[in-house]
């Protein structure tokens, strides 16, 4: 009898104990999708794209001489590949972007913090594109001292490879939605 009141007694607090903490991320949610700056993000942002689609829209549609650019590719031979440095390239647009510029002849360099999805990463582009020229960092982009080991790895790679000793395109991806603030282990805001 005993017994089993504990036990209803433990479940029941258990129960509260996570009621309290989906009521927490609940408002803290609530306060996000309050802000100033979400409503910037989700409404200016969308807004911003969905006019610049409509007036490229509408200059296709009654320009009569073409405003495309035509496209200098990179010679994709050899040791003169341009480089790609790529932040948080172990998903969405990020490795999509990976294995696009690894068609387009790039050398590219992968930047995550995950030595495991790298490697996922790296198999998924080389399965894919045989061709492929494609290196993998591991960095925490949240760490300042990471940042500086991977400039440094990065650096004496380039030189060890005989590659061009600088950087042709850097695409700063890596990123996350945080509903709430949040420290990095060295105390600044990720
Ligand atoms: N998708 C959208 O609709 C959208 C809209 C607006 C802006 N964005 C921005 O566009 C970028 C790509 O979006 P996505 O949808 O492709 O995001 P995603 O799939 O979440 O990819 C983000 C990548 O960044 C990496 N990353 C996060 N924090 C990192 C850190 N401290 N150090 C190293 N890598 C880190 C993640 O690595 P882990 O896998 O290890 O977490 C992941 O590979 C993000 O910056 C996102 O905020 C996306």
């Amino acid at each position: 009898m005993l017994y089993s009141l504990l036990f209803t007694f433990r479940n029941k607090s258990s129960e509260r104990t996570k009621t309290r903490i989906v009521m927490k991320e609940l408002k803290g949610l609530m306060h996000f999708i309050c802000s100033v700056q979400f409503w910037r993000m989700a409404v200016l942002w969308t807004v911003s794209v969905l006019t610049s689609y409509w007036q490229l829209f509408v200059q296709r549609l009654f320009s009569q001489k073409s405003d495309f650019f035509t496209r200098h590719l990179p010679p994709t031979t050899g040791l003169t590949r341009p480089v790609c440095v790529i932040t948080g390239a172990t998903s969405g647009l990020g490795a999509a972007a990976a294995y696009a510029l690894s068609k387009e002849g790039f050398s590219v360099v992968l930047a995550g913090r995950s030595s495991h999805s790298l490697s996922k990463t790296m198999k998924g582009i080389l399965s894919r594109n045989k061709d492929a020229h494609v290196k993998a960092f591991q960095v925490d982009l949240s760490s300042f001292q990471s940042i500086f080991k991977f400039k440094d790895s990065l650096q004496q790679w380039l030189l060890d490879s005989n590659m061009h000793f600088s950087i042709q395109l850097l695409i700063n991806n890596a990123g996350i939605l945080a509903t709430s603030p949040r420290l990095s282990s060295e105390g600044h805001d990720q």
